[in-house]
């Protein structure tokens, strides 16, 4: 199967997506394996380009349809010119985000309607998923404490605010619970080396 190599990584801001997809891309080309990290929204020069416009904190004028309609763009040119392309030549495809996020920031953030979600989705990723989804359980409180630790500045969506942060969490639990044979939930709180541990086993136990 195509998607066998390929695996998201979902969760809120500061939840530890890069710090284990870096282990994890570490772990696989150690085993010898070809490994292509995305990130979402990006990933080719089109949706980079994207992504520009959906974080620019000028765009306060935005949708929320423009904006599914958006990541789901820049999504959907890096399926075609990037993902299968990669998977066909052998490689483990790592996704920085993927479709999940959609549903859980403009489905369940924004509150655009879940059927219609789908049907988006659907389209941009031409219907294909990740064999895995490693989803990083984060307390969108812990995820705040980790910014401010970060110093980093906000971009548009982290202006969003506390109740938008609050149901996209509740997004992802419902994801989790709807989709328990892909979704797998790491506790964020946990040791970086215990997540890091906990998804190799998965990894081994499933097949990589
Ligand atoms: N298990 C952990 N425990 C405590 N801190 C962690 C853990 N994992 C990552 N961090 C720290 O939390 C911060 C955010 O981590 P990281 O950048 O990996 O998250 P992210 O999910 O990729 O965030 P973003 O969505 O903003 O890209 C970093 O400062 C990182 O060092
Ligand atoms: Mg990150």
């Amino acid at each position: 199967m195509l998607n066998k190599r390929f695996y998201s990584f979902e969760g809120i801001d500061y939840s530890g997506k890069s710090t284990q997809i870096a282990l994890l891309r570490d772990f696989l080309e150690n085993q010898g394996h070809k490994v292509y990290v995305l990130r979402e929204p990006g990933g080719t020069e089109i949706s980079e380009q994207i992504r520009t416009l959906l974080l620019d904190k000028k765009n306060s004028a935005m949708t929320d349809f423009c904006e599914i309609f958006l990541y789901s763009a820049a999504r959907t040119q890096l399926v075609s010119e990037k993902i299968i392309p990669l998977l066909e030549q052998g490689y483990f495809v790592i996704a920085d985000r993927y479709v999940d996020s959609t549903t859980a920031y403009q489905g369940f953030g924004r509150g655009i309607d879940a059927e219609m979600v789908q049907q988006i989705n659907r389209a941009a990723t031409r219907g294909l998923m990740p064999a895995w989804t490693f989803f990083l359980q984060l307390e969108p409180e812990e995820s705040y404490k980790r910014r401010e630790a970060s110093g980093r500045t906000t971009d548009r969506l982290e202006e969003a605010g506390k109740a938008f942060y609050r149901r996209v969490h509740e997004g992802y639990l419902e994801l989790a619970r709807a989709y328990p044979e892909r979704f797998i939930a790491l506790q964020a709180e946990d040791s970086v080396e215990n997540i890091h541990q906990r998804i190799i086993q998965i990894i081994q136990e499933k097949g990589a």
